[in-house]
């Protein structure tokens, strides 16, 4: 291994076309991204083929500029990361495709990358002493997990959602009341506001469940019906609804499913540590609840700044070298895989 390494970083898994140049695994050379979220926005959600084409046109000049950015031209690259799992798979195959043909032309070795490990190595970027072991809660559009972090490539799951990702409900949320698409930062806004006029976040009672036996396992799907009912009631009686406290009341309910299960793995799993991670990781309310909970427990608590919680290469990139340097690496036939457990074996792969 180099002692100097460059990995060119490549993220193509849902709608941000992202392309990095990390230096020995943590330190951000160039980190350029691409955000197609208002192309997608007036469908109320990621149009697929519209997210795989805009990857395929942007691509291209993406990596041109990282490379400008990071002051270094192609022949400078030691490996080339990629997200391969999960994600749509049209958009993970034009990131992986490009991988590959850089991979190759410049016979450099090809780093597949989990996204999920991705989100959990964002912390690394933002928190340079922070190592394994730790506990870590992943909450993103497409995820909501709570995971044993042994090692950089040893992730073990011990609970998730049974149903919907808590960003998803966010979304949905955010929809049925016409907020608008991402859901999260504006249901947050509103929250956030509602509570700076004075107002409470106990108006509305909503559903948090338990799963008998499963501790550390979650559900939202209750809790996005529950929103949607009470939109289509008050529009129903023609009554105008107060979204800024219904915003509030629903940010409160998520942020009691996910403090409680996650201070309670780390006394179960012998965690001092807990690391946050994913899109929802943005929240306010979840933020400042876990702060005043793991200070409570005498926990440490690490959540990347707002710019790392969301889909970026360069997390890829600096997951990329820990996979890297346990001897992960793909061949010209990586697939790509719209579901995948993070602590999954990749068959082939190894
Ligand atoms: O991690 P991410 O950028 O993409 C995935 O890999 O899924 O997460 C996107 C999710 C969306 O559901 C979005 O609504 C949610 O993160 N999100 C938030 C906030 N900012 C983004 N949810 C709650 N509060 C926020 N401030």
């Amino acid at each position: 291994m180099h002692s100097v390494m460059i990995i060119f970083s490549i993220e193509t898994s849902c709608d941000e076309s992202a392309v990095a140049v990390m230096h020995d695994g943590r330190e951000v050379l160039s980190s350029e991204l691409f955000s197609q979220a208002d192309m997608h926005a007036m469908y109320g959600g990621v149009v697929p083929e519209i997210a795989s084409r805009n990857h395929a046109a942007v691509i291209g000049r993406l990596s041109e500029l990282a490379l400008k950015n990071a002051g270094i031209s192609k022949s400078d690259i030691d490996a080339v990361a990629v997200t391969f799992a999960p994600g749509l798979i049209g958009a993970l195959l034009v990131g992986v495709n490009y991988a590959k043909g850089l991979a190759l032309a410049l016979d450099v070795p090809l780093i597949p990358v989990h996204h999920i490990r991705g989100h959990i190595a964002a912390n690394y970027i933002a928190f340079p002493d922070l190592e394994p072991p730790f506990l870590c809660l992943i909450v993103s559009g497409g995820n909501s997990l709570i995971t044993d972090v042994r090692g950089y490539t040893d992730i073990k799951i011990i609970g998730r959602s049974r149903d919907d990702a808590a960003g998803e409900c966010f979304d949905k949320a955010a929809r049925v009341l016409g907020l608008g698409y991402p859901g999260g930062p504006v249901l947050d806004k509103l929250a956030q506001d509602n509570l700076a006029q004075g107002g409470d976040d106990s108006c509305f009672e909503l559903p948090h469940p338990v799963i008998e036996g499963f501790p550390y396992d979650m559900s939202f799907s209750g809790l996005k019906t529950a929103v949607v009912n009470i939109v289509h009631n008050a529009e129903q009686k023609g009554k105008v609804l107060d979204a800024a406290s219904l915003a509030a009341s629903f940010s409160r309910t998520v942020s009691e499913i996910l403090v409680p299960r996650v201070m309670a793995a780390a006394v179960e799993f012998g965690h001092d540590k807990i690391v946050i991670a994913g899109g929802v990781a943005a929240n306010s309310r979840i933020r400042a609840d876990f702060e005043k909970a793991a200070e409570e427990n005498g926990c440490k608590l690490f959540i990347p700044p707002l710019g790392l919680c969301g889909d970026n290469a360069a997390m890829i990139g600096c997951q990329g070298y820990y996979e890297y340097r346990a001897g992960v690496r793909a061949g010209m036939d990586l697939d790509a895989y719209a579901t995948m457990d993070v602590d999954e074996d990749w068959i082939g792969l190894r």
